[in-house]
């Protein structure tokens, strides 16, 4: 246990050294080089290329160039992801995604099932992601089961590319989805129709986790959903209405949505253990973290919290719903084109939708002090 500490400590001092941002140390936190395997399950959040590879297309112009050279790989980011800062503070390679098919990285220390735009509920015909979390899950379950269908062939030469058969049991299964189910769904209801809904999207999560526990899965690791009603598109479209946005300039409905999503998971994440006997459960505050560094970014170093990075039409937003970050294209009569800021690392918003490769670093580093965690 005392070389477990020992380690983690090494860690996250080399991680507060390399940031201007120092946040508190803990003694502890919970995610470890320890869990031989990580799997994920998600969004955009932690798309580290699956929708790209799904759906057949190629990154946008910008997107990953900060930090990844040529071949990109289809994340919604400027440069790294939460995911990718939490792989790198265990020394591990960053998570291959599931639909990758051309690609030198392995599978050996985990998969990444995660895709942007999916929800915890299951993909309908106006989904942009088919990959909801079922499908997510269903998609380990023919991974596990084809990885240990070779395994016991007995190849030698597999064991550089794939999981040993206790890699999975022992291994870390994390979470960051819910965000779309919400957001999604103030397109079509009111207001207390999508708090109605959190229930029935939760019953859906739990399926999941229940899923996995029965192939075996006993680490989990759940982020909460961020203030989604302080991203720049959001604002856009449903805070034109003065009177909807909070003293912060952020759409309060979503965001308290978001906190109640975040109350009923965390209630949720209480019982966990008493169902699942013999499991773990870490619960991560992402919408502490989130807030923390929106309504402080001054503080941390930052310029803008809002207004976006790569968009268009200039302040308050830089934002324009018909212009995609990369993409040139006509709104409102003229022809815009949206192109990255000149520092990413003043901004935390990346594109209206996604944080920057800075701002994800600080959600990172928060993550592993260990005081946004709970476990259960
Ligand atoms: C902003 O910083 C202040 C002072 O450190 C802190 O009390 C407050 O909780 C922070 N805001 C958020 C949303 O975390
Ligand atoms: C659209 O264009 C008109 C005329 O140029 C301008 O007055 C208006 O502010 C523009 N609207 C938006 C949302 O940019």
């Amino acid at each position: 246990m005392e070389t477990l500490v020992q380690s983690l400590l090494t860690y996250s001092l080399l991680f507060v050294a390399i940031s201007h941002t120092l946040p508190p140390l803990a003694c502890s936190f919970p995610i470890s080089h320890h869990f031989p395997a990580v799997f994920n399950f998600g969004d955009s959040n932690s798309d580290t290329g699956e929708l790209s590879s799904g759906l057949g297309f190629l990154p946008q112009p910008s997107y990953e160039e900060a930090y990844f050279k040529t071949p990109y790989y289809g994340r919604f980011c400027n440069g790294r992801l939460i995911l990718d800062f939490l792989m790198e503070a265990i020394g591990r390679p960053y998570l291959r995604p599931y639909l990758d098919s051309i690609s030198r990285q392995s599978y050996r220390r985990g998969c990444n099932f995660a895709a942007a735009a999916s929800t915890i509920q299951k993909a309908n015909a106006a989904s942009y992601s088919p990959f909801g979390l079922g499908v997510q899950v269903s998609q380990f379950i023919t991974f596990k089961s084809k990885v240990l269908q070779l395994i016991h062939q007995g190849d030698d030469e597999l064991e550089r590319y794939l999981p040993p058969e206790y890699y999975f049991k022992n291994g870390l299964y994390m979470f960051d989805i819910g965000q779309n189910d919400i957001a999604g769904a103030f397109y079509s209801k009111t207001f207390d129709q999508v708090l109605a809904l959190i229930p029935t999207i939760l019953d859906i999560f739990q399926d999941g986790i229940k899923r996995l526990y029965e192939e075996g899965a006993r680490n989990f690791w759940i982020h909460n959903t961020g203030p989604l009603g302080c991203l720049a598109q959001v604002v856009s479209l449903f805070g034109k209405d003065k009177s909807k946005l909070d003293e912060f300039g952020c759409v309060s409905d979503h965001n308290q949505a978001a906190k109640l999503f975040n109350l009923q998971l965390h209630g949720l994440f209480k019982k966990l253990p008493q169902l699942y006997p013999g499991s773990r459960f870490t619960y991560v505050d992402i919408f502490s973290i989130k807030s923390d560094l929106l309504l402080n970014h001054s503080k941390y170093g930052f310029d803008h919290s809002i207004m976006v990075c790569c968009g268009t039409g200039g302040p308050p937003l830089n934002y324009d719903d018909e212009v995609g970050c990369g993409k040139t294209a006509t709104s409102n009569g003229t022809i815009k084109t949206a192109k990255p800021c000149i520092d990413s690392s003043k901004y935390v918003n990346w594109d209206g939708i996604h944080y920057t490769e800075a701002a994800n670093r600080f959600v990172a580093l928060h993550i592993l002090t260990g005081k946004y965690s709970e476990t259960a």
